[in-house]
């Protein structure tokens, strides 16, 4: 097998910080697991708009077509506020998705043991939880025709369209069934579909695709606003979630309180299969640039590094090796090293990004 590529977009504000953390990581499996990695490195976001004026350059596009996975740190920051809505650092990052075709955004919350005590739920309601959310990730309201600011009458009128095709549905739903039978083979589908057409469609769609195709797994359906509601009084109900692309995104990051810290969460972005039968990927955290903490050393690299253990397994099927990397990560929290957002008492110190990435390392190292 030739070495595996992968195309590094540190990105914005705390992006590059948590990914000089993921470096780390990637030279130690090259240098004790002889695993190596073609890494080469480029710019999204306001970083790209610095330097080029687009937040994605075509170059850079052609780039993460061609390599095996596309790990990305984080794009945006109040700087670009005021920008153009087109060259926003935000649309670098949907321009990847979108023409990837990156359909199945894969976003685990799983409540580490040592972290119990850290969501603002209790101890019993999220000791355990290991749920997935399956977003889709480039259709739906992100992406729907007509779009923009339109002026009707004498006032403005903002426009953003929910759509929807049979197919586009039934890929995702697929993809949530392939995961639920790996896991515990339950699937919840959410959206609205008792005020939203394209609800319906979706309702219809995934349940046509569980009958024709995965009549073993175990389905339901719930209004996604119920959903929300669930995710905070029982998440352990769930197994798969499976929704559409806005509701994904606010389901995904309740879902982060639920495992103590947005600093936790790392997902996965999957396409088609390619040529060399790995799916067409990126792995990114669920958070963002964290503008008000950035350049201090005080972000959490765990949801990145989280995100290239989520590289290993669904990209370069190196299950055994992602499984070392989550389990050296819940070593380090169970020692109680934990960054600012991890903190529980006032004159505890916290560790920085560096030193939360090194005691990642050493505990890699404890593992051979
Ligand atoms: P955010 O995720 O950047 O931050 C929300 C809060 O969580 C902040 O208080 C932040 O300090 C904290 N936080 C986030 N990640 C953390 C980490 N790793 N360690 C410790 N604390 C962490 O969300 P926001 O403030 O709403 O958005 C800031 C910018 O990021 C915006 O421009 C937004 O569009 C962008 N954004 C980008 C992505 C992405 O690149 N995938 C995702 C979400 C938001
Ligand atoms: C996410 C983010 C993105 C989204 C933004 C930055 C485009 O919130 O990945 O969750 O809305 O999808
Ligand atoms: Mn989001």
């Amino acid at each position: 097998m030739s070495t595996p590529s992968l195309l590094i977009l540190p990105g914005d504000g705390i992006g590059p910080e948590v990914m000089a953390e993921v470096r780390k990581v990637i030279d130690w499996f090259g240098a004790k697991r002889d695993l190596a990695f073609d890494v080469s490195e480029d710019l999204v976001g306001g970083a790209a708009y610095d330097a080029h004026g687009v937040p994605l350059s075509d170059e850079t596009m052609e780039k993460a077509q061609q390599v095996d996975a596309v790990l990305l740190g984080a794009v945006g920051g109040p700087q670009y506020d005021d920008l153009d809505f087109s060259v926003k650092p935000e649309r670098g990052l949907l321009r990847l998705r979108k023409e990837m075709d990156l359909f199945s955004n894969l976003r685990p919350a799983q409540c580490f043991d040592a972290l119990a005590d850290f969501s603002s739920l209790k101890r019993d309601v999220v000791s355990g939880l290991d749920i997935m959310i399956v977003r889709e990730l480039t259709s739906g309201v992100y992406f729907g025709e007509p779009r923009g600011i339109m002026t009707e009458g004498n006032e403005r009128v903002g426009i953003n369209t929910q759509r929807y095709t049979e197919s586009e549905i039934a890929r995702v739903a697929r993809s949530a069934f392939e995961l639920a039978k790996r896991r515990d083979n339950r699937v919840c589908s959410m959206e609205k579909a008792n005020v939203m057409e394209s609800g319906i469609l979706w309702r219809e769609v995934v349940q046509k695709v569980h009958d024709e195709e995965y009549p073993d797994v175990e389905l339901s359906h719930m209004y996604a606003d119920a959903g929300g509601m669930q995710l905070c009084r029982w998440p352990k109900q769930f197994d798969v979630i499976v929704t559409d692309n806005l509701f994904g995104d606010l389901l995904s990051d309740v879902a982060a309180m639920l495992t103590g810290s947005l600093g936790m969460l790392p997902s996965a972005s999957l396409g088609a299969p390619m040529a060399n039968g790995r799916p067409k990927a990126l792995y990114e955290p669920v958070h963002g640039s964290a503008p008000d903490i950035a350049g201090q050393g005080k972000a959490n690299p765990t949801a990145c590094i989280l995100s290239f253990a989520m590289a290993l397994r669904y990209s370069f099927d190196l299950g055994a090796e992602a499984d070392r990397l989550e389990a050296a990560v819940e070593q380090v929290l169970a020692q109680g090293v934990r960054t600012a957002d991890l903190m529980q008492a006032e004159g505890d110190t916290p560790a920085s990004t560096a030193e939360m990435g090194d005691a990642i390392i050493a505990a890699l190292d404890a593992s051979l």
